[in-house]
């Protein structure tokens, strides 16, 4: 493998000094780009793209060509593990993910078997091998997952939710079997991440989108529990030791304290909290990662280059900072836009590391 060129995204994941902030955009690879939308249209869908190696490393590959990033993401989904448990994953346009077959009682949960992920995802890994080939060493390649949580969510509601009313149904009526299943999740994600890891992924995060839904009680028993189990397996797998593993709850502020305490190198951070309380209840123990708001993108070329010079005097000097929104980025937004975010956190992090 050719040497990283372009390392500054595991230097800040480090917390080691580096010459300006590294920047990458959630959901970078999506519909606000032209040129994604051709390739989704000559796959015929998000599923059939996300599961040809060739046209997912296209579009991995596409924001790089236009803008100055410091990071490649995996094209993929969350989603993929539940299909892998055998739920049958499908998208309604305009409504999102839907499970044929969502786990309505303890039985069906009791009757999930952990899959060989090898063998049920191979589309997966071999768009990370492509892609670290392609990217010869231009940015590191990230590796995901959705959380133990965020996964039972979808499972257990069959899609999205308004109110989460059965997986949080389930926290009261069973907890028991709630556990088994996120105990399950955690067993098939850490094949899963080490299996990328494997393929070539060189940092990994862990997207826990509806974290936030929970009480704090709740949180800490169903989200936070899972995220630290998956930390501490992770840091004992040969494949994945080392890797920089960034934990992002949404909605999560009053619990990244907490958080920062399992064993991750970063935590994503959205757009509700201000950074510098954040690295001031981190006590420094990880790297941030945020945390623009994704509407701001539809301000002004101005008014962008001040919310990015806002977030990076909220950081403040020093390493350990990966730009990046609060939440991915919208199909509406103008990629002009994306362009003068990109670019001006470059040019203005630069005094924060002299
Ligand atoms: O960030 C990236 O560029 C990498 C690719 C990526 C996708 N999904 C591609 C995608 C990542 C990291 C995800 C994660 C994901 N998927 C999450 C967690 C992150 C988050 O947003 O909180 C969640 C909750 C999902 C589940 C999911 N997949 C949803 C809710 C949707 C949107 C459905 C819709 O129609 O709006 C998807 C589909 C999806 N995943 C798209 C993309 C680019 C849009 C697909 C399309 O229609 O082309």
């Amino acid at each position: 493998m050719p040497p990283l060129r372009n390392d500054r995204l595991l230097r800040a994941l480090r917390r080691e000094p580096v010459d300006r902030t590294p920047v990458w955009i959630m959901r970078q690879a999506g519909r606000y780009l032209p040129e994604y939308r051709a390739t989704r249209a000559r796959a015929g869908s998000f599923l059939a793209l996300m599961r040809s190696p060739e046209l997912a490393t296209e579009v991995t590959l596409q924001p790089l060509a236009r803008f100055d990033l410091d990071a490649a993401i995996l094209f993929s989904d969350i989603l993929t593990v539940p299909d892998a448990l055998g739920l049958g994953l499908h998208f309604v346009e305009g409504e999102g993910p839907r499970f044929e077959r969502p786990l309505r009682s303890a039985a069906d949960i009791d009757r999930l078997r952990a899959p060989d992920v090898e063998r049920a995802l191979p589309y997966v890994f071999d768009t990370v091998r492509m892609l670290r080939r392609e990217l010869a060493g231009r940015v590191p390649l990230i590796g995901f997952a959705g959380s133990p949580w965020t996964l039972a969510c979808y499972m257990v509601e069959g899609g999205g939710s308004a109110d989460f009313r059965r997986v949080k149904g389930l926290s009261y009526t069973d907890p028991a079997a709630l556990h088994r299943l996120l105990a399950l999740l955690t067993d098939t994600l850490v094949d899963y991440l080490s299996a990328q890891a494997a393929a070539g992924a060189q940092a990994l995060m862990v997207f826990d989108t509806w974290g936030g839904v929970l009480s704090t009680p709740g949180y800490r028993e169903f989200s936070l529990a899972y995220q630290a189990r998956l930390a501490q397996r992770l840091a004992g797998d040969p494949a994945t030791r080392g890797l920089p593993l960034i934990l992002f709850t949404k909605n999560a502020g009053r619990w990244l304290a907490e958080q920062a305490e399992v064993g991750c190198a970063a935590l994503g951070v959205d757009w509700t909290q201000e950074l510098a309380d954040v690295r001031v209840a981190t006590g420094g123990r990880v790297a941030l990662q945020g945390n623009l708001d994704p509407i701001a993108l539809f301000g002004s070329p101005e008014r962008i280059r001040a919310e990015v010079a806002r977030i990076l005097e909220s950081y403040g000097p020093g390493p350990g900072h990966v730009f990046n929104l609060g939440h991915g980025v919208l199909q509406q937004t103008d990629p002009e836009h994306v362009r003068v975010l990109v670019d001006a956190v470059h040019e203005l992090s630069m005094p924060y590391h002299a």
